[in-house]
């Protein structure tokens, strides 16, 4: 049977999802790229080691591209490893005619889009993502940038990638940890936006998942279509924030003070935890909903124990938000499963109920 390779557009950005998108690369690399004077690859140390090989393989030319490694995890996802892939792109003879190509997660397709984009006030650049996370979410839609004092996504800017290969086959390779990462965020679209796809994911338990090209395909399918109405995030596309603004404070505070912290997606489940208990008590989220996402998602991930003094950090952390306006929190809330409803208000203090009820899960049901 003929390989399928799904096509879809992004904010502009062609994306090809499929057994043979390496192949699309390959291709692309010789056509519309084959004007770029010097090629290189952004890597971190896992992903050199376990998908670098895969690429070359499936797309020789980049055997001689030059290639520049950073350490891995988000505490590396700052303006200093920028100015490292700036120093290496000078030194290398990198310019406006030059490709930089993104091999990684989440952390080198914000990191090195964002490099990318500003170097030389604007070098092209592709996204080959190779953790879940970033093949259904952060490759896809043009948002770049880095963390600030471990403040998330600060420093950053919209734009869009020349293009986006997802090769399901580099997930052999992903830990366990990570892979669960990125199914937070395909709960996130189904929660927000298509109810079908939630009743899917809920019916399959993820370590039995095998096939995750057809899931990955539905997932894009869903930011495609919100991104594609508002592709600045100027009002719909703020609906993927659903469990963020909370997440990113979980986040925040995990790597300020975890040894081993919080992932994103951990970070995000926890935070839709926290919103799916706001979504009830301001907008009509109902009860026995609420418990069914609490329910899905602790089937997958585990509670993260927070002592009830940590509430006035991750309050004050929930400030720095990009999102808020004139001081105001506004977050994206369900009204139901698959229903969202972006620019909602919220007052700190129910954001410390929330807080509060989140430190032990019986306060939640009440
Ligand atoms: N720009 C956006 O729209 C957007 C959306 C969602 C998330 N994000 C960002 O994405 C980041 C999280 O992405 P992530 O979860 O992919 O994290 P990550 O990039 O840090 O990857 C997680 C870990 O998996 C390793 N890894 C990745 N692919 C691998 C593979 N195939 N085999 C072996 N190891 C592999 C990495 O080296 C790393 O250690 C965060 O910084 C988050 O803010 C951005």
């Amino acid at each position: 049977m003929a390989k399928k390779l799904h096509k879809l557009k992004i904010a502009g950005s062609p994306v090809f999802i499929g057994q043979t998108a390496l192949e699309e690369l390959k291709h692309n690399l010789g056509a519309a790229f084959a004007n770029k004077e010097t090629l290189f690859v952004l890597a971190d140390e896992n992903t050199i080691e376990n998908c670098f090989p895969i690429l070359v393989e499936q797309v020789p030319q980049l055997s001689s591209a030059y290639k520049i490694v950073v350490q891995p995890g988000e505490e590396n996802k700052t303006l200093q490893t920028c100015e490292r892939i700036w120093n290496e792109l000078a030194v290398a003879g990198g310019n406006r005619r030059s490709l930089l190509i993104n091999l990684g997660g989440g952390m080198i397709t914000d990191l090195g889009g964002f490099a990318a984009s500003v170097f030389h006030r604007g070098m092209e650049y592709v996204n080959v993502p190779t953790s879940l996370m970033a093949m259904i979410d952060a490759s896809l839609g043009g948002k770049t940038g880095v963390d600030l004092y471990s403040l998330k996504n600060q420093i950053g800017l919209f734009s869009p990638p020349r293009g986006v290969y997802v090769y399901p086959g580099f997930l052999t390779t992903l830990p366990h940890r990570q892979l669960l990462s990125g199914y937070a965020e395909m709960m996130k679209h189904a929660l927000i936006a298509d109810s079908s796809s939630w009743n899917k994911l809920r019916k399959i338990p993820m370590a039995v998942i095998s096939n995750w090209e057809d899931l990955i395909v539905e997932s894009v399918q869903i930011k495609a279509d919100i991104v594609n109405k508002d592709p600045e995030e100027l009002g719909v596309r703020r609906k993927l924030n659903f469990g963020h603004t909370m997440g990113h404070a979980f986040e925040t505070y995990s790597l300020r003070n975890d040894e081993n912290p919080l992932t994103h997606g951990e970070a995000i489940a926890m935070g839709m935890i926290c919103e799916a208990y706001i979504s009830y008590r301001t907008i009509g989220l109902s009860h026995e909903q609420r418990d069914e996402i609490v329910k899905q998602i602790l089937l997958n991930f585990n509670h993260y124990k927070i002592p009830t003094e940590a509430i006035d950090e991750l309050v004050e952390i929930t400030n720095y938000d990009k999102k808020n306006e004139k001081g105001r929190l506004m977050l994206t809330l369900l009204k139901g499963i698959g229903n969202s409803i972006e620019g909602q208000k919220c007052e700190t203090a129910l954001v410390r109920e929330a807080l509060f009820r989140f430190t032990d899960f019986g306060r939640l049901a009440d």
